[in-house]
């Protein structure tokens, strides 16, 4: 089956409200697309304006991050419904940057998955291993541990709607991009314990984007393996170069 292809911009703690203003209003023609789902990942604080700015436009606004309680004494956590009543339907879990510098765990991950699809955002799961991991030769069985506990209690109904990004550490923001074929290997990899924790058609439409220095030039290549379904852009989704990847996202 073909699933429709997924990019998303994660602008991390990057852009004031007003620059979020002026930069969708650059972005917005270069990224217009009927072919790929296009999503402004942006800092809490940015949010509201973002939604205002992309109002007509092709492109979703999602969040950076949630905490997996309703409401209450949670000092400087934004919750799902906050979210969702400013207008977000995206929302990235457990990016390596959330798991190295403010403790988020596998458990917590799980937490914000369950409570992201039981208000109805979707998640943006994230994955992805040490250098040292890799040297290691055990990628594979981390990114399954990573995964299979992301996705406890789960159902295949609500796992066949998120998306999954495998993003190598390594290649984050290092200008070290993994060659297609170490992507796809992942993203195969991920597919197939889907197949196993869940069934083929929960596997098949599970959308899984490589993330890790994506830019305009490697784009394309990247998102015509077969299970690369678009991507996670840190640095160029913060520029003009945006574009080019949406346009890469559709050759193939
Ligand atoms: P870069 O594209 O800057 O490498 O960042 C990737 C990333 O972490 C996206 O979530």
């Amino acid at each position: 089956m073909s699933r429709r292809k997924i990019v998303a911009g994660n602008w991390k703690m990057n852009m004031t409200p007003t620059e979020a203003v002026k930069l969708i209003d650059t972005l917005k023609p270069l990224v217009a697309s009927d072919d790929v789902d296009v999503v402004f990942c942006v800092p809490a604080i940015d949010i509201i304006p973002a939604v205002e700015a992309v109002k007509g436009t092709n492109i979703a606004i999602g969040a950076e991050n949630l905490y997996f309680e309703d409401k209450g004494a949670f000092t400087g956590e934004i919750s799902a419904d906050m979210l969702l009543d400013a207008g977000v339907k995206y929302v990235i879990i457990g990016h390596s940057e959330r798991r190295e510098y403010f403790a988020e765990t596998d458990e917590t991950v799980n937490k914000k998955v369950l409570k992201a699809i039981e208000k109805g955002l979707t998640p943006i799961v994230c994955c992805g291993e040490t250098l040292t991991q890799r040297e290691q030769g055990i990628t594979i069985d981390w990114i399954r541990q990573q995964m299979k506990i992301a996705f406890l209690n789960v159902s295949a109904a609500d796992a066949a709607k998120c998306v999954i990004a495998y993003e190598p550490i390594w290649a984050i923001g290092t200008g070290k991009t993994a060659t297609s074929d170490q992507a796809e290997e992942v993203c195969k990899a991920i597919r197939d314990l889907m197949r196993e924790i869940y069934d083929d058609a929960t596997a098949e439409a599970i959308r899984i984007q490589y993330g890790g220095s994506v830019n305009g030039g490697n784009a394309a290549e990247l998102f015509a393996k077969p299970d690369i379904d678009g991507g996670l852009v840190g640095g160029a989704s913060l520029k003009e170069e945006f574009g080019d990847i949406i346009a890469g996202s559709t050759c193939c």
